[in-house]
């Protein structure tokens, strides 16, 4: 099974980034072209046919997923990015973090209102980042078709943060 086979190139390092946490490496599995196509074939396979029209990403491990589902999809990718690296006009979304807070933006042509918009990320863990996406682009009015994701790690909860939205993971961590 396909998710067996990319599970093997996901590289565990222990203590990452601090003492007792299992940080989930995807670098060996970038590095592999078959593994690569297999993970955006399976990431992509679930939104076949929904009439994608954007990918959206946010940056950066986002982008690297994003660029070739869209194209498998027959859709246009958008970047979302952190303050200050959009050139053109934005739209934003300001959102608390545990201490501090955070910022997402979006050009303001980059969706439209009504465009069916996926949205890809390697990896849901307290789904922060992806609630914050949709939340942008709910203000440009999109209509949000789905996530979708490489990794899940299942015992964060992100997935309750993603309701109601359509969100479908390739490889779940328990
Ligand atoms: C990671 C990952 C997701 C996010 C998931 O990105 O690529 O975007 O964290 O965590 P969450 O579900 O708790 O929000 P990170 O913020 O480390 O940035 P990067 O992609 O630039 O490495
Ligand atoms: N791996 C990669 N990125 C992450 C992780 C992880 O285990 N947890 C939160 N972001």
């Amino acid at each position: 099974m396909n998710a067996d086979i990319l599970r093997r190139f996901v590289r565990d390092i222990p203590d990452l980034p601090k003492p007792g946490i299992l940080f989930r490496d995807i670098t060996p599995l970038l590095a592999d072209p078959e593994a690569l196509k297999l993970a955006v074939d399976a990431m992509a396979a679930p939104f076949a046919g929904k009439e994608i029209d954007v990918v959206a990403a946010a940056e950066a491990r986002g982008f690297i997923f994003a660029a070739p589902l869209a194209l498998r999809l027959g859709a246009g990718f958008v970047p979302i990015r952190k303050p200050g690296k959009l050139p053109f006009d934005r739209n934003s979304f300001r959102y608390e973090l545990e201490y501090g807070a955070d910022e997402l933006e979006v050009h303001v042509d980059g969706v439209s209102k009504g465009e069916n918009v996926l949205l890809v990320d390697d990896l849901l863990a307290t789904g922060g980042t992806m609630e914050a996406c949709c939340r942008l682009l709910e203000q440009c009015e999109a209509n949000i078709i789905g996530c979708s994701f490489l990794i899940h790690l299942v015992p964060l909860g992100g997935q309750d943060r993603l309701n109601p939205y359509t969100s479908h993971s390739v490889l779940r961590y328990d």
